[in-house]
């Protein structure tokens, strides 16, 4: 298991500049790619709600836009009591980048609280191999 602390702060600090004034839930996200660098992201929400993106979205734009491609690991990170599981969207969205065996750690503002791996969050997923 790698060190995921620094992917812990990156989700942390990206979570202290969401905009989430709808619902008031503020999430982080990071990912660390093949090359070994960290994007992060938080929730950016819309006064037309179904405009609102999530988190682990902005993440993966800004990995995407840097030149990267892989996920090696990522981090969601959310309040509350439960664990702040990826949404079946971004299941989706990360699987585009992943395998199933990539692991979600999934944390809150103390740290980390599960990881699982993509494979179970999103099991027989439909991805970018079936269009080969
Ligand atoms: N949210 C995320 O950013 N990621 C998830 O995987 C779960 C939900 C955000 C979307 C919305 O801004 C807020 O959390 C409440 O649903």
């Amino acid at each position: 298991m790698t060190n995921i602390d620094d992917l812990i702060s990156a989700a942390r600090e990206a979570r202290d500049n969401a905009y989430a004034p709808y619902s008031k839930f503020s999430v982080g996200a990071a990912l660390r790619t093949t090359g070994g660098q960290i994007y992060s992201g938080c929730n950016v929400e819309n006064a037309a709600y179904p405009e609102g993106l999530c988190a682990e979205a902005s993440a993966i734009a800004a990995m995407v836009r840097a030149g990267e491609q892989h996920i090696v690991e990522a981090v969601v990170l959310g309040d509350g009591d439960r664990l702040c599981t990826p949404c079946g969207g971004c299941r989706q969205k990360l699987r585009e980048f992943a395998t199933d065996d990539t692991p979600v750690h999934v944390c809150g503002p103390e740290g980390l609280r599960e990881t699982m791996l993509l494979g179970a969050l999103l099991p027989n997923s439909f991805g970018p191999e079936h269009l080969k």
